[in-house]
């Protein structure tokens, strides 16, 4: 069973990824890390022809040993770079094949991401996208961060993530809208175990439906 979980930043969809594999006893990869090691490689190369040539020599050489430093690779800053390469069409090319494998995998998996029902794997057997309120949002990584003895800047991170939010929604290589046959999962107002429920139910359901046809 392939489950694809996207959504926006922050909006839950890691946590949320995490918990269908569990629930479900699947691999889980959380695709947004690759963009982020991809944009972390390239961290000192300011902007230009050099920053794009070199993400790509990065993304083509992408591996799972690359994804190790989850703190360096999940802070805010190293999301900002992960949407600065995650433009780059080439980027994204290099890394469909790794995600799609990773999928395919005997049994399947879960990947949570932006494009992962649209692009990734449109074939996926249960769909959601994921969505929550730019406030709930700040705050839920706000209290993420600060979990791992970060000090945040509520304003300064607020920034980022609008910013971020509005290079994906005009990533014109992406496919960051919510597939046809996604459903929409609103976590504002849930907390995790809700929210978790909630997916549950909607795959559960998703799968049955298939199975009738
Ligand atoms: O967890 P959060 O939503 O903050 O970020 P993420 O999922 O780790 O993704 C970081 C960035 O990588 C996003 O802002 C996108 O620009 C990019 N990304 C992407 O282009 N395609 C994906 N499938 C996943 C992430």
């Amino acid at each position: 069973m392939i489950i694809a979980v996207d959504g926006p930043a922050a909006s839950g969809k890691g946590t949320l990824a995490a918990g269908l594999a569990r629930h479900y006893g699947l691999p889980h990869l959380d695709t947004g890390l690759l963009y982020r090691a991809v944009g972390w490689a390239v961290r000192d190369l300011g902007d230009g022809p050099e920053f794009e040539a070199r993400a790509i020599v990065a993304a083509r050489a992408l591996d799972a040993g690359h994804l190790k430093d989850i703190e360096t690779l999940t802070s805010a800053e190293a999301g900002v770079f992960a949407s600065r390469v995650a433009v780059i069409a080439e980027v994204r090319l290099a890394m469909r094949q790794y995600q799609r494998d990773f999928a395919h995998q005997p049994g399947g998996a879960v990947l949570d991401g932006r494009d992962i029902g649209t692009v990734v794997c449109p074939d996926a057997d249960a769909k959601l996208f994921i969505v929550a309120d730019s406030k709930a949002r700040m705050e839920r990584r706000a209290r993420q961060l600060e979990a791992r003895g970060q000090v945040v800047d509520r304003y300064a991170l607020y920034h980022q993530i609008e910013e971020r939010d509005a290079r994906d929604m005009a990533n014109p290589h992406g496919g960051f809208y919510q597939a046809e046959d996604a459903h929409l999962l609103d976590t504002t107002r849930l907390d995790i175990e809700a929210a978790l429920r909630a997916a549950v139910a909607i795959v559960d359901e998703a799968v049955a439906r298939k199975a009738e046809l």
